[in-house]
């Protein structure tokens, strides 16, 4: 449809002031908010659908109406009375011709002209009801396909406007299937079912209405049934329904095993668990098949009861009817002729046992609603950090002080520990500064507040003076570069996964950072080079070689302020240190925040943050802190003893030491040394006498 159209559609925003909060995610919507995003012209072709789809009802009544008719002069002209029974469709199409006193002949004819009536107007009736249904149908498919596409667009949108703090408490990890599954729901509801619901009811309106007309005595008869009628129908069109998504729920939750399973058939695999698995998914099955089971003996015994009630409505019918027809039999103007009896009596049957099939439909369209209540509390959120905002400073330069004032903060998702409790630390313009202390104290948190994840609860974050909440929030991410402490590779190439940090960047800045990086050799090592596809999250290279390409990424981008949260943690002594003299370099220009495994490779940064119970505990240089003889300089010394130990027991057991520096990067196995500094639960940090290191870059930069 028309690009002048969607721009007059209305935007994620335009719903958000007007109506309140929707921050709780609770706001409701009616089923008439479905269609918030359709244009003008929509509504009107939905409309028009509608009404075609009630054009289509109106030939079930005809099918009744012809179908009488026939019937009835079947009869008279077999029988040969005086006169025979007035139609109105038959004559349409050439039968129906009204004889009194005609002889046996006239009326064998007359049979055969009805019989060819009644066949082309039973043909041209089911052709234009085909047509007509299929055209409704597809129409408002079509229109909602248009507004789920908008919807999409609109709530992807929305999902990378949301906050991390979002994140974390509302999506669980099966969030895109949701997703696409509610999508479905709602384009269901807003399309076909809405057409197909119109049609059925109207065909029960109109089945009455004309029922009425032929003979309101008995339609009143055979109405007093129609309450059975509908219940019974509609009893089992949603059992039927429900069972069948009961039984569709369980094979996915078998499915979803089976998937968990293939995902991780490492694990199984070296925890010998097929025989488990299998288990776990026969046992999955056993509600699916019991469900199977159930549906069929509930849908044969709700089928019979429905047919049941239905015959016998229509033995009452008949024999009132009959009753009606004989006491009329001798009067000139009869209403009840057996055409009357086969008309009511099939009209309104017809029209309740749709009304009743109606009925799962109905409760489709009410999921949708719940489906779109869904989607749009999403779309309508306000994000609290909003990165695709244009509101916000950009300044024209960053000089990269950043300042950490009484920052309290607590996790939304763990809203009772309170993480950081009144912390404060400066760092000057260019300097490398250094957060150290046990695992689970916040130096990871204090990389994601830098990054804007997150807002403090007291107490500010600033970059040269101004607060980070009156920053541009995708500005303040573009001077940022970061080497995560689980680096996240996309699945594409190892270049296209360099050039995320800065899109515009040219292969030789790529090569240039991968060299930085230290992974430029490997890369080109590989068959395809820089065109290696690194698989899903990175799972066909190594956890070393995924942090080098981070590093890469990060370099890339040129950034004012670069945060490394032990950003070489997986990389064996020899790459570590190749790598840290790089980074070492490219942290010559930016301000540098690192959170460092290794006490080495911080002992020449420019001040060490030593982190306990959410506030600093110490900070200095290397000298002054273990001049101080405080918690830095004990933690230094057990490390130094942890080494010396392990040293000994090396010499005892003739373990050559520097194994790993004698080989190649590639070959070396980087868990080796993650296993024996993991022996150190609390304090994650160790060695302290290698070389590599930030040196003081204010003796560089000032
Ligand atoms: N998204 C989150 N939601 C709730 N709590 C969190 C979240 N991330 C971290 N935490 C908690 O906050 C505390 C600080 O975590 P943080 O990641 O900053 O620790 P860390 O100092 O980086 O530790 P490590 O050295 O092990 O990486 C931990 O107790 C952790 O359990
Ligand atoms: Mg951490």
């Amino acid at each position: 449809m028309a690009k002048k159209e969607d721009s007059r559609l209305p935007q994620a925003g335009d719903f958000q002031l007007k109506e309140g909060s929707v921050l709780d995610g609770t706001r409701k919507y009616s089923y008439f908010d479905l269609f918030r995003y359709s244009t003008r012209c929509e509504r009107f072709l939905l409309v028009v659908s509608l009404l075609v789809a009630t054009a289509a009802s109106a030939f079930i009544p005809y099918f009744m109406i012809i179908y009488g008719e026939f019937t009835s002069l079947l009869v008279d002209r077999t029988v040969g009375v005086g006169t025979s029974s007035p139609a109105f469709a038959l004559p349409m199409f050439g039968g129906g011709q009204q004889l009194t006193n005609a002889s046996k002949e006239e009326n064998n004819q007359a049979i055969i002209d009805d019989a060819t009536a009644f066949g082309i107007g039973s043909l041209v009736g089911s052709v234009a009801m085909f047509l007509l249904i299929t055209l409704a149908i597809d129409l408002a498919n079509r229109i909602a396909l248009n507004q789920i596409d908008r919807i999409r667009k609109l709530f992807l949108e929305a999902m990378l406007r949301q906050d991390i703090a979002w994140y974390d408490t509302s999506s669980g990890s099966n969030f895109a299937s949701k997703m696409t599954e509610d999508l479905d729901k709602l384009k269901e509801g807003i399309g076909e079912k809405v057409v197909i619901v119109v049609f059925l009811i109207m065909t029960f309106v109109i089945g009455i209405v004309s029922a009425f007309v032929y003979g309101w005595k008995l339609t009143l008869v055979v109405l007093s049934c129609v309450p059975f009628i509908i219940a019974a129908t509609s009893v089992v069109a949603r059992l039927q329904g429900s069972l069948a998504e009961k039984e569709l729920k369980s094979y996915s939750d078998a499915a979803n095993v089976v998937e968990e399973v293939f995902s991780g058939i490492r694990t199984v695999f070296a925890f010998s668990g097929q025989e488990k698995e299998k288990e776990r998914f026969g046992k999955l099955l056993i509600p699916a098949e019991n469900t199977g089971r159930k549906k069929g003996l509930y849908s044969g015994m709700g089928n019979a009861l429905s047919w049941l009630i239905i015959y016998l409505c229509m033995a009452l019918a008949i024999w009132y009817g009959v009753t009606l027809i004989l006491d009329e039999r001798d009067l000139p103007d009869r209403v009840y002729t057996p055409a009357v009896l086969v008309i009511v009596l099939f009209a309104v049957i017809m029209g309740a046992q749709n009304l009743g099939f109606a009925s799962p439909h109905v409760e489709a369209i009410a999921v949708a609603t719940a489906a779109g209540q869904t989607l749009f509390n999403i779309i309508d959120r306000p994000s609290q950090v909003d990165p695709m905002d244009e509101k916000g400073n950009r300044p024209e330069n960053t000089a990269g002080h950043i300042r950490f004032e009484g920052i309290r903060f607590r996790y939304p998702a763990r809203p009772d520990v309170e993480i950081l409790k009144g912390l404060t630390v400066d760092v000057l313009p260019g300097q490398t500064v250094a957060f150290v202390g046990a695992s689970g104290c916040g130096k990871s948190t204090l990389i994601q507040l830098m990054q804007r994840f997150y807002d403090p609860e007291a107490g500010s974050v600033k970059l040269d003076g101004r607060d980070l909440r009156t920053l541009n929030v995708g500005w303040l991410r573009s001077q940022i570069g970061v080497v995560g402490q689980e680096p996240v590779l996309f699945a594409t190439t190892i270049g296209e996964n360099i050039r995320y940090g800065r899109p515009s960047a040219t292969q030789a800045d790529i090569e240039k950072a991968a060299r930085a990086a230290n992974c430029h050799d490997f890369i080109t090592r590989l068959p395809k080079g820089y065109d290696t596809q690194v698989g899903e999250k990175g799972a066909q290279i190594s956890g070393g070689q995924k942090q080098r390409i981070a590093i890469a990424r990060a370099l890339v981008r040129q950034p004012q302020v670069l945060l490394l949260d032990e950003a070489t943690s997986a990389l064996d002594p020899t790459s570590e240190k190749r790598v840290q003299s790089a980074l070492e370099l490219a942290s010559q220009g930016p301000t540098t925040l690192v959170v460092a495994h290794r006490l080495s490779t911080i002992t020449n940064a420019d001040k060490i943050v030593f982190l306990k119970d959410g506030v600093v505990a110490e900070q200095g240089t290397h000298e002054e802190l273990m001049e101080r003889r405080g918690l830095y300089c004990e933690l230094v010394n057990i490390t130094q003893r942890k080494e010396a130990t392990e040293a000994d027991e090396g010499a005892v057991a003739g373990r050559p030491l520097q194994k790993s520096q004698n080989q190649s990067d590639e070959e070396t196995d980087d868990d080796e040394e993650d296993e024996e500094e993991d022996e150190e639960p609390e304090l994650q940090t160790s060695g302290s006498s290698r070389d590599s290191g930030f040196r003081a870059s204010t003796r560089r930069k000032q």
